[in-house]
């Protein structure tokens, strides 16, 4: 077949109704084979007219910076604070601990069960191999930026059109996660986690430098309020909080100052904090004496993040009120759990997310009666059927969407059962009763993902129920028990492709968020999105910077959220760019989905030219954007 033109329409409202009875999904191809519309050009005469004029260099340079968010004048609350709560909490032992070097001498104190020895002791089992420190060793005092550092750089020639803007409450802002940006590993008092020793993507396991946002977070901070970001979305490292990680064991005092410290110097300027509780960044306790296990391709999803222990969800609840009876007087949005289905081993580590989210979500509504909103991001490059009028096709593309989301918002959102993808993938999962459901039941206040991009599903060879029932992890389709590919059935990629799995795939993000606010009936948050252009790291400084495909990537993904929100009716939340610095990417320093680079020697931060792109974009089309 001869196709000359082929257009790609996505009628997000109409497929939706059609989702949701389950017998179509969400693209039609059109096929056409005369020249595309251009409605706007109605105008233009047949013919041009040739004309003479003088020339002269008119074209005058204007220049454009970047402005800050400003200072606050008050500050909302959103719980009561600490002093008011700490006595819902069995009393806290604070300490110190210092910091840890393969070299130290031996520590004497060996009869106290959570002295130096005991935590030295956490590290020599953990052995880091290679294990280094950075160039830092105290917080930096913050410098103000010099104006030559935000000014906007030349726009792109080809950019959105669109004329929405974004509504009042909409939220934006960049992200980032405690071991992929703090480094200070084995500083004032942290005890060693998984990623501390574990690289999912293999490569080097260098995680104990990282961009030594430890000690650097102030400008680093400093830095985000000068490109006038309003929110900052941080994770906090649990084994920096509770080296030991285990209920009633002794609070660290450094870590717990030092998130109070980064708090509130983020709100001093401007700007809003977000909080996830866990990122992949398990304590070591939860692995047993058996370092190994940690290394096991897990039993569900990809890695083992001890979920599954039985003392995993009382210690995750005690971990999490810790940080909400501290933090939650002035953080307003929370996030226990970070895309919890990759490092789930079977149906017990989704049991121990689920209860633990819940009884953290109670606590927050219930008991210190927190006004902000609690919620758990996860992960799913939205699943589209490679031929929507394949049903085959199409449930796969359902089976693989349902196993992501409607595992952990059936019970969360909804208030119902686990959906039949979970189940038959997880043969090993713990049932829900009636009480647990009526109990977990809307305990979500936002539906969050990561999506990043989107994936082109259709059935495995054996059948989706085949791979399911033998779950054989050793598997290329398990968990999933589909077949994945990024080209769509006439061969082309599904948009521009970076370094990695993330490809431009932005009229797909629309139908994406029709689905989910349709199928979960929640605000819709876009908790990361981003782009690591191909080949970056091998660029030079000045070109690295010029980051026009990331550009274009945040851009076109906005307008399709801004298409969602007027067109289609999608209450949006907010979005968060991933992430606002190149950062250690489980293994990998060359998968850059930064918004400014990072010198790995001498940690220097320069903006890229997307940042300004991005935050542009937003301010331009939001009339409250200070007080949002
Ligand atoms: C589970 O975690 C506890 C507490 O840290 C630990 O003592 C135990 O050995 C772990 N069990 C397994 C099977 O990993
Ligand atoms: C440690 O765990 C690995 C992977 O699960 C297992 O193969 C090994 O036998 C375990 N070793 C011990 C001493 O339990
Ligand atoms: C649907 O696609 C599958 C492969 O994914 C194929 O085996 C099957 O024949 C197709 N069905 C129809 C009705 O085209």
């Amino acid at each position: 077949m001869a196709v000359q033109s082929l257009q790609f329409l996505s009628l997000a409202g109409l497929t939706l109704q059609l989702l949701a009875q389950g017998v179509d999904a969400q693209q039609v191809y059109i096929l056409a084979n005369s020249a595309a519309a251009r409605p706007q050009c109605s105008s233009i005469p047949a013919t041009p007219t040739y004309r003479f004029s003088s020339f002269s260099f008119t074209q005058t340079e204007t220049y454009r910076y970047a402005t800050s968010v400003p200072a606050p004048t008050t500050t909302k609350k959103y719980a009561p604070a600490y002093s008011s709560l700490s006595a819902l909490l069995p009393s806290l032992e604070t300490t110190t601990w210092g910091n840890w070097h393969p070299n130290d001498p031996a520590a004497t104190d060996s009869a106290n069960p959570y002295g130096r020895a005991a935590w030295s002791s956490l590290w020599q089992f953990a052995n880091p191999t290679g294990f280094r420190t950075g160039i830092y060793s105290t917080t930096v005092a913050p410098t103000p930026l010099p104006s030559s550092e935000l000014v906007l750089p030349p726009k792109d020639y080809f950019g959105p059109k669109d004329c929405y803007n974004f509504p009042s409450d909409f939220i934006f802002g960049v992200a980032g996660s405690a071991s992929q940006i703090e480094g200070a590993a084995a500083m004032e008092g942290k005890g060693p986690n998984l990623l501390d020793i574990f690289s999912p993507f293999g490569k080097r396991s260098d995680n104990y430098v990282t961009n030594e946002n430890y000690y650097l977070y102030k400008q680093d901070i400093e830095r985000l309020a000068s490109m006038g970001v309003k929110y900052y979305s941080f994770s906090v490292s649990w084994t920096r909080i509770l080296p030991f990680a285990l209920p009633g064991t002794p609070v660290n005092k450094a870590g717990i100052d030092h998130y109070n410290d980064l708090i509130n110097f983020v709100i001093s300027k401007g700007m809003i904090p977000t909080v996830t509780m866990i990122h992949f960044d398990t304590p070591l306790q939860f692995f047993a004496g058996n370092l190994t296990a940690r290394y096991k391709r897990a039993g569900l999803g990809f890695f083992n993040g001890g979920y599954q222990n039985a003392t995993f969800e009382d210690a995750m609840v005690n971990y999490g009120k810790i940080l909400l009876t501290h933090y939650a007087d002035r953080v307003p949005v929370w996030f226990t759990f970070n895309e919890p289905f990759l490092f789930s081993d079977n149906g017990h580590s989704v049991n121990s997310v689920i209860k633990a989210h819940g009884r953290l979500a109670h606590f927050y509504k219930d008991t210190i009666k927190g006004t902000g909103k609690i919620g758990l991001k996860l992960h799913d490059n939205f699943g589209i059927p490679l031929n929507p009028a394949n049903s085959s096709d199409v449930a796969a593309a359902n089976h693989f969407n349902t196993l992501h989301l409607n595992t952990f918002w059936n019970p969360l959102v909804l208030g119902i059962d686990y959906p039949d993808s979970f189940k038959k993938t997880a043969h090993d999962y713990v049932p829900l009763t009636k009480s647990d459901l009526e109990y977990l039941k809307n305990t979500c206040d936002f539906v969050a993902v990561d999506p990043y991009t989107i994936t082109v599903v259709s059935a495995p060879p054996q059948g989706i129920d085949d791979c399911a029932k033998k779950s054989d992890p050793n598997s290329p389709y398990y968990p999933y028990c589909v077949t994945q590919q990024e080209y769509n059935k006439f061969g082309w990629n599904i948009g521009y492709r970076s370094q990695s799995y993330v490809y431009i795939t932005p009229e797909y993000l629309r139908t994406y968020l029709n689905y989910l606010w349709n199928t979960f009936r929640k605000p819709v948050l876009i908790s990361e999105f981003g782009f690591p252009v191909f080949g970056e790291a091998l660029k030079e400084p000045r070109d690295q910077v010029f980051d026009t495909p990331r550009s274009l990537y945040y851009q076109s993904f906005l307008s399709e959220t801004l298409k969602a929100i007027w067109e289609d009716g999608v209450h949006m939340m907010g979005a968060l760019a991933w992430s606002f610095a190149d950062n250690w990417e489980f293994g990998d320093y060359d998968q850059r989905f930064g918004l400014q680079t990072v010198d790995r020697d001498t940690q220097k931060r320069s903006f890229k030219k997307s940042f300004f792109d991005l935050v542009s974009f937003v301010r331009d089309r939001h009339p409250n954007y200070e007080s949002s």
